[in-house]
């Protein structure tokens, strides 16, 4: 049977991660999957994150199955983070949230449960529109669950802004059976975000035409802050009859390995939430029966105190003030070295990516003179950015293009 397989191309995120660690260059510099990285290069764990481990580690009393759902507490917690503790949609009990596998697994589930939703319209035919473009594992990881994947305009490569007319001209031929996919904020890959007022114009679009939209928050907290991140989300869930919200905690709370994320379905009322949920838990129940307890924990213990979670903030400041300051210092750089293209729209972008704007040759010569690893659409992973290596990174783009 395995004879018949053709071999798979390396995914074009985590293919980089094994070519980067294989470059025994020195001066080689990691621009590849969304990590953060402090100024040595190194992820560190949050120190709110190691004293919550600790107290887990004290107190766990047993490994006992902890169900489809995960942890309540986590869910509560993380809903309340995500929608706002007095979101009308919270306040109407109309809002169920399921502990994931990360935001992959979110993403996962929410797919699966798009897919028996979808098996009861008119059409019988599960849509999902998502960005042009969007992260590389949206389209694949759809498919994967039988879901048609089509495609709105989004980010314009050439003037490096938001298509914002061409969007809702798209998404204004949306139906009401389909899903529209959007990023709550740090657009990866592009790092162009709407702003206040196009949320609302999305939001009333959405009430128009009725399609059911699903936000993917993989960044809280990396754009502008925890509250403003959540713009979107939180005026969509109070605005239309139902959503999707798949969130990650990976980036923000550091917990990569850990796979702890959640997805969120917001239902008409409580009575219909309460068997939406019930579908959401069937899925889980099939896909991987139950989630991991211990990234939960950590972020149940964080977010539920008051002192663990100012500390959280305030490291998450330091990440976003970090990458905010890597923009405008690769920006300078580049002007430094005699640059005369415009790159000022990197440092005018949010979150963790943004495209450097140069052909699939520039890339992979970055990469094979330079040992300079991006995706090959040149998208950057900015926190791979510091004060070491923004002098042979600005040098070595400066001589490609
Ligand atoms: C990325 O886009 O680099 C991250 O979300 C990591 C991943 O799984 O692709």
């Amino acid at each position: 049977m395995f004879d018949k397989l053709t071999a798979m191309p390396s995914d074009p995120i985590l293919g980089l991660m094994t070519k980067y660690r294989e470059d025994t260059h020195t001066n080689k510099v990691d621009l590849g999957v969304g990590v953060y990285k402090d100024e040595a290069g190194h992820t560190p764990i949050l120190t709110c994150v190691k004293k919550a481990e600790q107290h887990r580690i004290d107190t766990e009393e047993t490994k006992v199955y902890i169900g489809p759902t995960g942890s309540a507490g986590f869910n509560q917690l993380l809903g309340e983070l995500a929608f706002g503790i007095d979101n009308p949609a919270i306040l109407a009990n109309r809002v169920r949230t399921v502990s994931t596998p990360g935001g992959t697994g979110a993403l996962r589930v929410a797919a699966d449960f798009i897919k028996r939703a979808s098996s009861v319209t008119k059409s019988g035919e599960a849509v999902i529109w998502v960005s042009d473009p969007t992260w590389a594992n949206h389209t694949g990881l759809f498919e994967a669950a039988g879901i048609t994947v089509k495609t709105y305009p989004y980010y314009d490569y050439d003037t490096k802004t938001l298509k914002f007319n061409e969007m809702k001209a798209a998404l204004a031929n949306v139906g009401p059976d389909d899903v529209v996919l959007l990023h709550a904020c740090c657009h990866n890959p592009s790092g162009m975000d709407l702003n206040q007022s196009q949320w609302d114009e999305i939001i009333e679009l959405t009430k128009e035409q009725g399609f059911t939209p699903l936000i993917d928050m993989a960044y809280q907290g990396f754009g502008d802050g925890v509250d403003e991140d959540a713009y979107g989300v939180r005026k969509m869930a109070a605005a239309v009859d139902n959503m999707i919200l798949c969130s990650s905690c990976s980036k923000n709370f550091g917990l990569y390995r850990e796979r702890i994320g959640a997805c969120s379905i917001v239902g008409k009322d409580a009575s219909s939430a309460n068997v939406a949920f019930s579908v959401l838990l069937y899925v889980v129940r099939c896909i991987y029966s139950m989630p991991p307890a211990h990234g939960a924990a950590i972020v149940e213990t964080v977010l539920g105190s008051d002192e663990l979670k100012q500390e959280w903030l305030a490291e998450l400041k330091v990440m976003r003030d970090r990458i905010n300051g890597n923009r405008s210092m690769l920006v300078e750089k580049l002007k430094e070295k005699g640059v005369k293209r415009n790159f000022d729209f990197i440092a005018e972008q949010k979150g963790m990516f943004s495209f450097l704007g140069i052909n699939p040759k520039q890339v992979e010569q970055l990469q094979q003179e330079h040992s300079i690893y991006m995706v090959d659409s040149s998208r950057i992973s900015i926190a791979g950015i510091g004060h070491g290596n923004v002098d042979y990174l600005a040098e070595s783009i400066a001589k490609v293009i």
